[in-house]
């Protein structure tokens, strides 16, 4: 499963770019206003840090307004993924940009059949919002395994990236599940490497070392 970090925030994405666990980027409006930055200048930074997917996000919601705007977008870094939402004007500027080539993230799905005709327009991904479905007492999960089925029935090459994830508890579902990417925020991606047995394991290692007084340079 490919991992991918949800944030337009440059400290975060630089530091885990560090790590190699980066496979991509995505950003959403409510990120970019957090970030507090020009929108194209943050796409810009993040394409230079990560060479793997970064999605920007369309703000219109016609047709034309969202093809005009994504191939502004398109034109930052061959690494931006055109956002769009997933309404039957997002669907068919989701088509024109497949006809031309460029990346597409479909957004805010919350059903298999949304995610069907994502799919059927060509979309490179679809993000299905489990932590957003969870929220409202609904099974995100299991949306992210109907969806696996669905396209695995028909062959469609559209990803599945697993999106609002809040837990590190998610990121294993969504693993389970078969998505193909997941979209993390950063303190989640920190916390998957964490565990209280390895912590306590490095303790008496280390004090059993000290014992030794040997060095190993
Ligand atoms: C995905 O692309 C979205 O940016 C994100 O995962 C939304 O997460 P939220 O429901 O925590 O806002």
């Amino acid at each position: 499963m490919k991992f991918f970090v949800d944030t337009a925030e440059i400290k975060d994405i630089r530091e885990l770019q560090e790590t190699g666990l980066l496979d991509g980027v995505t950003t959403n409006p409510s990120l970019i206003a957090k970030s507090g930055r020009d929108f194209k200048e943050v796409i810009k930074e993040i394409c230079g840090i990560v060479p793997g997917p970064v999605s920007a996000e369309v703000a219109s919601l016609e047709y034309e307004g969202m093809v005009a705007e994504g191939e502004h977008l398109a034109k930052i870094a061959d690494n931006v993924v055109i956002k769009l939402p997933l309404t039957l004007n997002g669907l068919k500027a989701t088509k024109y940009f497949h006809d031309k080539g460029i990346k597409t993230n479909v957004t805010l799905c919350f059903s298999a059949n949304q995610a069907l005709l994502a799919a059927k327009v060509g979309a490179t991904y679809i993000s299905p919002f489990l932590g957003r479905l969870d929220d409202i007492n609904l099974d995100g999960v299991e949306l992210i395994e109907n969806i696996r089925v669905i396209y695995d029935n028909y062959a469609f090459d559209t990803q599945i990236l697993a999106a609002s994830i809040r837990s590190a508890n998610h990121v294993t579902q969504v693993a389970l599940a078969g998505a193909d990417v997941a979209t993390i925020p950063p303190a989640v991606i920190r916390k998957l490497a964490d565990h209280p047995l390895t912590n306590a394991g490095i303790e008496g290692f280390l004090k059993d070392w000290k014992a030794t007084g040997q060095s190993i340079l």
